[in-house]
């Protein structure tokens, strides 16, 4: 069985039922991954985790190094990987407690490390990302849901902006305009360096608020948070479900 590797997000900086065999902390020439990735198995598949935001949470998503935490990824073998994402609703059918996996991404951020191509102009590689998820593994998931009697929507666009703050009103109608479906903070340059490695890379992505203007009044952190404790328990079914195959 191939190891699924599962990159964790806000919710998820530990995986409870993960059956623990090893840590292993992975030097990489891009500097420290976020925490030392941590092997085991879930429901006896196995599984390489690493939290996206540091064993501790102290990474907020404009200082992920995002390009180690991929390489460390590849260097420990793994090749299919679920990044974990909280995001915001922007269309009517992505309501908080909704999971999605996103078919399509826009790229909202700005001055983060975002290739591995920055260096050399002769070895720079202009990857095709026209499809920027790897297709058989959103089928898996999408299945592996399905097998556990999860409902979640298939597809959308995950518009990733630069935080830490949340958006204005405007900046989702903006966003809505552009086509995209849910808003997070961490989904580029994550999907973009993975296929720069040529790794299989989807997005597990649950709802935990309306965006900014889709509901009356602030976002609040309560309510992302009493979303974020229900929903991740939801995820961990489809993640187990997904790494047995
Ligand atoms: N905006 C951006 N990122 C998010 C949101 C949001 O509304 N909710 C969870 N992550």
């Amino acid at each position: 069985m191939q190891t699924l590797g599962i990159i964790g997000g806000s919710g998820l900086t530990r995986l409870k039922a993960l059956q623990l065999h090893r840590q292993e902390f992975v030097a990489t020439p891009y500097g420290e991954p976020s925490a030392s990735l941590t092997f085991g198995e879930l429901d006896g598949s196995p599984v390489v985790f690493l939290p996206r935001h540091g064993a501790s949470h102290s990474f907020p998503p404009h200082r992920v190094n995002y390009r180690a935490n991929l390489w460390a990824m590849k260097q420990a073998g793994v090749e299919r990987i679920v990044g974990v994402a909280a995001v915001g609703g922007i269309t009517a059918a992505m309501a908080p407690g909704v999971l999605c996996i996103p078919d399509q991404v826009i790229d909202y951020t700005w001055g983060r490390e975002h290739t591995l191509f920055s260096d050399d102009l002769d070895s720079v590689t202009h990857i095709d990302f026209s499809e920027p998820y790897c297709e058989p593994l959103r089928q898996d998931l999408l299945r592996a849901a399905r097998r556990v009697g999860v409902t979640v929507h298939a597809g959308g666009t995950y518009g990733t902006t630069q935080g830490p703050r949340l958006e204005s009103a405007a900046e989702i109608r903006r966003m809505e305009a552009d086509g995209c479906d849910v808003v997070g903070m961490t989904g580029m340059p994550e999907t973009s360096l993975a296929r720069e490695l040529a790794l299989c890379y989807a997005s597990l992505s649950l709802s935990v608020n309306w965006a900014a203007g889709k509901n009356d009044g602030p976002i609040t952190m309560a309510e992302v948070q009493s979303h974020l404790d229900q929903g991740m328990a939801v995820v961990l079914k489809v993640l187990a479900a997904a790494a047995g195959g």
